[in-house]
């Protein structure tokens, strides 16, 4: 088997993607490239319709790019990988099944040694790390927006997945719950440390949460600009408030403006 020289967990090699359409053929992505290190956590933000979600399903192996190379950990992507995570702005949970029996289902699904009980208290642990302690039992619409979102967490990581994948999961949450949302997944990240790849079209959460901002152009997108934070780890909110964040958050709307140049106006 072929391997990566890049010595990255995630490697997209200049991977190129064309859809067939009703109206034609539509490239989505130009030889694009970037790499996420281990534990490394990248924002990627873009004009809508970029081709942000393509990029998820490339690295999960549910696409097949017409040219160039993902790798997870040295090993080229070609099928649908167990060991990638993956949460969305809707979480998609079963009703019929309790919060708890929901965040173990991975474990159900990919193959692993654990016993029950201990799947059970894996589950546990994780629910009450993200403050979901005495919720075990609920169902799915006895939650909150937020909650069930933390549960979809919980799920995407229960089996210790190579990558976790993020698709824009807190867009659909008001900003107060927003925000308890970013603080609980640096908790996470320092517990459970992860290489991820976050979504997002908001910036403040791409400079909050993530190591490093890329930015994608418009189609057929490539890597336009891409800035490494000053820190890793935990971060306060107030410092989302100072004239350093600030200076990033211009220069990353302004990089928007530019990937959205073309575009028709209220697209
Ligand atoms: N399976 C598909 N078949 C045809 N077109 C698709 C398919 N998936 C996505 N597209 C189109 O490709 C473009 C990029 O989609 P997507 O990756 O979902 O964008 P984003 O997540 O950045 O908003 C959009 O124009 C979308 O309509
Ligand atoms: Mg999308």
């Amino acid at each position: 088997m072929t391997t990566s020289h890049n010595t990255d967990l995630i490697v997209i090699d200049g991977v190129s993607h064309t859809f067939d359409t009703n109206s034609g053929q539509l490239q989505v992505l130009d030889k694009l490239t970037l790499g996420v290190p281990e534990n490394g956590f990248s924002a990627i933000v873009g004009p809508s319709g970029c081709g942000k979600s393509t990029v998820t399903r490339l690295v999960a192996g549910l696409l097949k790019p017409d040219e160039g190379t993902v790798w997870l950990q040295g090993k080229q992507v070609t099928s649908p990988r167990a060991t990638v995570g993956m949460a969305f702005q809707n979480p998609v949970l079963l009703e019929w099944r309790s919060i708890l029996k929901n965040v173990m289902l991975p474990l159900e699904i990919v193959p692993n040694d654990l016993s029950s009980s201990a799947r059970e208290a894996r589950a546990r642990d994780l629910l009450k790390l993200v403050g979901l302690a005495g919720f075990e039992d609920k169902r799915p619409s006895e939650l909150s927006g937020g909650m069930r979102q933390r549960a979809s967490l919980c799920r995407a990581l229960v089996h210790r997945p190579e990558v976790l994948i993020l698709d824009e999961p807190f867009g659909a949450l008001d900003a107060f719950t927003r925000e308890d949302l970013w603080l609980t997944m640096h908790r996470l990240r320092e517990e459970e440390p992860f290489t991820g790849v976050l979504i997002t079209h908001d910036l403040r959460e791409a400079i909050f949460l993530a190591d490093e901002v890329i930015v994608m152009s418009g189609r057929p997108a490539t890597v336009q600009y891409s800035q490494t934070l000053p820190q890793r780890g935990p971060r306060s909110l107030d410092q989302l408030y100072t004239p350093e964040a600030t200076d990033m958050l211009n220069i990353l709307r302004e990089q928007i403006k530019i990937a959205r140049q073309g575009e028709e106006p209220g697209a």
